[in-house]
């Protein structure tokens, strides 16, 4: 007997036998990209620490998701720059908020396209929390009424799917009450659930001008080194009506994405954050690596892990580069 007989390479040999055994497909159907909606007209704004990512006005935003459909990217979340923020973060919940316009003027413009709007405070307080404040703190109970009032706004600008990103706790459970006493027992709810407070959102608080004005998220997001509990959270949330449920960030936590995918029966996203996507464009820039190799891979891995569904930044570049194969 010759060794070794097992040859593994034997399937790597050639581009068909490799597309064969491929185990995990990328497909540009997977994709959400997230956009940052802002005032005016005819306003795109590129994002400093994002370079490649803007913020848009709502027409913009209508011709950036016209693009992103015809590359076959069928779905956007909205995040909201409003004009002015208050301590209260009542340009949230408007019924002409700039997320709330920039849903109607999609479903317009642009019907065939799946429309999620993330629901959280942060954009929207002059103290760039995401939920009210008292001495310091930030409430959990009242900030669910206020969480509650966003969604439904956004539910009634033609919101496909809400998708609360605030870490507060029972927040699923009084959106899906307030969206049901409101007539919206139909629409979906797919909830950040295990979302760390991580340093990676640098660059999308850049873009949302959302920093936290005194303190940290830490209070209400998930410190990184805590898995067991990504699992209690996103049971929680499934108990309280969930019937999607995420992991953020992607990259550096793909052993929760595997750990929820293997636990629970439920669509699973994952979001590849701002500064994910910053440190593949900085190196790329620089030279470093091969920006449309690591864009797909990243993609894969993350999918791999068991993301059903990925947010990305790069959804439309992704998209491109799959069409040209
Ligand atoms: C709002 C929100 C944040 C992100 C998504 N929703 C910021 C934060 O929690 O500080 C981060 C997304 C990204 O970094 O791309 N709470």
């Amino acid at each position: 007997m010759s060794f070794p007989i097992q040859r593994p390479r034997r399937l790597r040999r050639t581009p068909a036998l490799r597309n064969m055994v491929r185990e995990t497909e990328l497909s540009s159907g997977d994709f959400i990209l997230p956009l940052f909606v802002c005032p005016g007209k005819g306003v795109r704004t590129e994002i400093q620490a994002m370079p490649g990512c803007h913020r848009l006005s709502v027409d913009e935003t209508v011709a950036e998701c016209e693009e992103a459909l015809s590359l076959g990217v069928p779905s956007v979340i909205l995040f909201g720059i409003p004009p002015s923020k208050d301590p209260e973060g009542s340009g949230a919940w408007k019924e002409d908020g700039i997320v709330q316009q920039a849903v109607r003027a999609l479903k317009k413009s642009v019907p065939d396209l799946f429309v999620i709007t993330d629901v959280c405070l942060c954009e929207y307080t002059d103290h760039g929390h995401c939920g009210k404040i008292e001495k310091g703190e930030v409430l959990n109970d009242p900030t669910l009424e206020v969480l509650t009032e966003t969604a439904v706004s956004h539910a009634r600008a033609g919101a496909d799917l809400i998708a609360p990103s605030d870490m507060m706790d029972g927040r699923v459970a009084a959106i899906r009450q307030g969206l049901d006493a409101n007539g919206f027992s139909h629409l979906p709810i797919l909830s950040y659930a295990a979302k760390y407070a991580s340093a990676f959102y640098g660059p999308f608080r850049e873009a949302a001008d959302s920093r936290p004005q005194f303190g940290d998220r830490r209070s209400y997001q998930m410190d990184p080194a805590n898995a067991r509990e990504a699992m209690r959270e996103v049971q929680l949330d499934i108990e309280e009506g969930a019937d999607m449920v995420m992991v953020k960030p992607a990259l550096p936590c793909l052993d929760i994405v595997r750990r929820v995918r293997e636990a629970f029966p439920v669509p699973l996203a994952a979001y590849q954050v701002s500064g994910e996507y910053s440190m593949i464009a900085a190196a790329a820039r620089n030279g470093w690596i091969d920006r449309n190799l690591v864009i797909l891979e990243s993609l894969t891995a993350i999918r791999r892990a068991g993301a059903d569904l990925v947010l990305t930044y790069f959804a439309k570049e992704a998209a491109r580069l799959l069409k040209a194969g």
